[in-house]
């Protein structure tokens, strides 16, 4: 018996894990090498007020207004407030932040209204957080096995109880725990076009939604406004840091068209600017391009090593030629229902980091705040777990439930993880309307029916990715406004009347 199973080994999963190993036994299971995850790519960084002309109030206001009315608030407060408590603990893990002399050096990023986020090896944030993680887990001697799918959540008397896995090996297994912290990360797997590896298939969400736990906000998507768009290239992200550092986005005419679309220009929040060049591209205005050749090269080289090296093998060098971007799925505002401190409604079951949602996102993320939301949350769960939490607040906003109608046996055929993909980028992306979404709907329902009880790891993330993805073509077909990263082109505006969160739950 573990007193603790943590699923998942990015940011959220190991720290949660570091911190619960100081109290018991834990597992951590991941279903590839402990490296993968979408923490390893992170480049911006993670904010935090550390700055003296900052503080977590000034954090904190920047949070609300990128979520659109939609934040929780006390979760907003728990996030900011503790940041600089986590970033000394990431210190004490040695993740090797960027320093200016002996103070931590401080990016820029779009809608944050001063400089706050700490970044490691120039873009290579994630990276060095992943790993300074992973030699602390090795370190500490925390059990952890890889290639390890976790496939059910176990419940009993109302309980998660533990965690069913299948390994590589095809061996099933059921591991019993007195908590289960899920950390399994988003869903950009979802969509063609994502800057998420392909471990990112939603599976947390799946298991906690069969298991009895509530999802919510499912329709909030973010969409990167800049991966590279390069024939025969992945969609590989080029951070928002490079417009903080002075980049510029530019038309085919050359024109730094940001100007048009928002005061903030090139740093106005990601869905303006992601919108801004999805429009530019159908105006026939594209390609559109990432501009820093103004730059000193000594900056381009400091600041973006990684970039500038993914790009010079596609022979592209940033330094002297403009990068052709596009937007690209990204992050998942919405996820497992949970309070302040991480708990779910399913006694036993904690969810922090991107499968989570605390509600500090709202309806769109302020950049660089997903890192710090796993550790904060992390932490949080388990100081719930071992009866140390302080208060609990009742959320700020309202939800509405809604129920999935049961699945119907069909006759679709059954798809490949590239046609839903297709199916979600073209009708639940960036721009929706009821008519592609009710037929998005139909199709998934389809699918989900035609599906057999999954038996391989694809076939898991296969039924996975259907239920997920249904999930959101509901929410995103219900939410009939435009707020944050949900864009509806029948219902451009926000409306007041939907100032609520959309809630699945089985039950
Ligand atoms: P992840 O890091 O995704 O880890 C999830 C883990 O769960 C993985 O180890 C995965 O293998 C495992 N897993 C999943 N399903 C299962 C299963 N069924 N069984 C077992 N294991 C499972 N955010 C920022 O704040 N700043 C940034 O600069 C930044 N840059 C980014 C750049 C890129 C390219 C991407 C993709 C994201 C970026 N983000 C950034 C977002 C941020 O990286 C993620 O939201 C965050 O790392 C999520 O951490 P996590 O621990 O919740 O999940
Ligand atoms: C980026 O570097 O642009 C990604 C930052 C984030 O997703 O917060």
């Amino acid at each position: 018996m573990y007193d603790w199973i943590v699923i998942g080994s990015g940011i959220a999963g190991l720290f949660s894990a570091l911190e619960a190993a100081r109290h018991g036994r834990v597992l951590v299971i991941t279903k590839g090498a402990l490296e993968e995850s979408n923490t390893r790519y992170a480049q911006g960084g993670i904010a935090a007020a550390v700055a003296p002309c900052d503080s977590p109030r000034l954090h904190g206001r920047d949070t609300l207004a990128a979520g659109a009315g939609l934040c929780d608030a006390p979760a907003v407060r728990a996030l900011t407030e503790e940041a600089a408590a986590r970033i000394a603990d990431l210190l004490a893990y040695r993740v090797p932040f960027d320093r200016e002399g002996a103070a931590l050096a401080l990016g820029r990023e779009g809608a944050h209204a001063v400089s706050r986020v700490l970044h490691a090896g120039g873009d290579a944030t994630g990276f060095h957080i992943e790993r300074a993680l992973c030699v602390a887990l090795r370190a500490a001697g925390v059990e952890a096995r890889e290639r390890t799918l976790a496939t059910e959540l176990l419940v009993e008397d109302g309980r998660v109880a533990g965690v069913a896995t299948l390994d590589g090996r095809g061996v099933v297994e059921r591991l019993p725990a007195r908590q289960v912290v899920l950390a399994s990360g988003g869903a950009g797997q979802l969509f063609s076009s994502t800057t998420n590896p392909a471990v990112a298939t939603g599976d947390g969400l799946a298991l906690a939604f069969r298991a009895g736990a509530a999802l919510r906000d499912l329709e909030f998507v973010q969409f990167h406004p800049t991966a590279l768009a390069l024939a025969g290239a992945p969609p590989f992200l080029i951070s928002e840091a490079v417009r903080g550092e002075g980049g510029v986005l530019r038309n085919r005419a050359s024109e730094p068209f940001m100007e048009r679309y928002d005061p903030r220009a090139d740093l106005a929040s990601r869905d303006v600017v992601a919108r801004a060049i999805a429009d530019e591209l159908a105006a026939g205005r594209g390609p559109v391009l990432l501009d820093v050749t103004h730059l000193p090269a000594t900056t381009v080289e400091r600041r973006f090593p990684t970039i500038l090296a993914f790009c010079r093998r596609y022979g592209l060098d940033m330094r002297s030629e403009p990068l052709p971007v596009a937007p690209a799925a990204h992050y998942l505002m919405g996820g497992v229902a949970t309070d302040v401190w991480g708990a779910t409604a399913l006694p036993g079951l904690y969810a922090c980091g991107e499968v989570a949602c605390t509600g500090v996102h709202g309806a769109n993320r302020l950049a660089s705040n997903s890192l710090l939301e796993g550790i904060v949350f992390g932490w949080r769960s388990v100081r719930h777990a071992l009866g140390l939490a302080g208060e609990t607040p009742a959320p700020t906003i309202p939800s509405r439930r809604l129920y999935l109608s049961p699945r119907l046996p069909g006759r679709a055929g059954i798809p490949t993880r590239a046609d839903v993909q297709r199916l979600l980028w073209e009708k639940v992306g960036l721009r929706r309307e009821a008519g592609p979404l009710a037929e998005a709907l139909r199709q998934l329902e389809a699918w989900q029916g035609a599906l057999a009880s999954p038996s391989t790891l694809a076939e898991h993330e296969l039924a996975n990715l259907l239920l997920v993805g249904r999930l959101m073509a509901a929410a995103a077909l219900e939410r009939r406004e435009s707020r944050g990263a949900h864009f509806r082109s029948d219902f451009p505006a926000p409306d007041e009347r939907w100032l609520c969160r959309l809630e699945f739950c089985q039950h």
